[in-house]
């Protein structure tokens, strides 16, 4: 299915009935990183899953653009799907978005769900490190992105023992195309800190980390926590940053725990 939002065409499927869940993936994938999710949740829950601007099917705009834009689509998504409420589920970049979205909108948010995320900006260094890869993407090509980013999302034992899992990563990071890749790392790059917002978020925070997660480790996550109000932490053992598709049963079953909290809407 496809919503033309803000000038740009969105991507995204739906799936389920229950309580609202949009799901955000992360960088530099695309949509079909929830799959996982689609598969075991759709029973107790609307899952929405978009391809943001940029990646996937999803139209690629011309920079700059920032988080704040990702969250403007996600809420013209929202708008053309009718749905007033809804529980945000972002992973890494996703959680960036998420943020960006319960500031502008938090009379929206009912829940959020954030996965191997962090809260606070780059540092000047890796913001460097950013503008460096954009302009290398740009020139060399979207192959880039996978070689330099599946070591990274996966951890160890994913990296040893589950070829399939590499080549479906690694696959759907060449699906994108390198200025849209390139865009979002500059977009990532000019986000700002959002670490003051989390005192204020009110909602019930589920966050979800993979132990071994080496981009936004457990500790990071700890840290959040224990800023945010309402807010449950699970880590995942064995898995590194992209533990939806890494233990996709796992997070399934915190993300279910979760959902119960929604009673009204979510049976499981
Ligand atoms: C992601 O998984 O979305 C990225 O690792 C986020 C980032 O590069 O900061």
């Amino acid at each position: 299915m496809r919503a033309l939002v803000n000038s740009v065409h969105i991507d995204f499927e739906e799936h389920g009935a229950g309580v609202n869940v949009l799901l955000i993936h992360g960088f530099p994938l695309h949509r079909a990183m929830w799959s996982g999710q689609i598969e075991g949740l759709k029973k107790c829950a609307r899952l929405i899953a978009p391809d943001l601007r940029g990646f996937g099917k999803s139209d690629v705009p011309a920079p700059p653009y920032g988080m704040e834009d990702f969250a403007e689509d996600l809420n013209g998504l929202l708008a053309h799907l009718r749905v007033e409420r809804v529980i945000l589920c972002g992973f890494s970049m996703g959680g960036y978005i998420s943020f960006a979205f319960q500031r502008r909108f938090p009379e929206k948010v009912a829940g959020m769900v954030l996965i191997d995320t962090r809260a606070d900006a780059d540092s000047e260094e890796a913001r460097g490190k950013r503008l460096e890869m954009a302009e290398a993407i740009r020139q060399r090509g979207v192959e880039l992105a996978a070689e330099t980013m599946v070591p990274k999302l996966l951890a160890e034992q994913s990296r040893r023992h589950n070829p399939d899992l590499i080549a479906r990563v690694a696959s759907m990071i060449r699906d994108n195309s390198a200025d849209g890749v390139a865009n979002a790392q500059l977009a990532m790059a000019s986000r700002p800190d959002s670490t003051s917002d989390l005192g204020r978020i009110n909602c019930p925070v589920l966050i979800v980390v993979g132990d071994q997660d080496a981009l936004t480790p457990v500790a990071v996550s700890e840290a959040m926590a224990a800023r945010l109000p309402r807010c449950d932490l699970r880590i995942i053992g064995g898995a590194g940053h992209l533990t939806p598709m890494e233990y996709p049963e796992r997070v399934n079953a915190a993300i279910g725990d979760y959902l119960r909290n929604f009673e009204e809407t979510c049976r499981g």
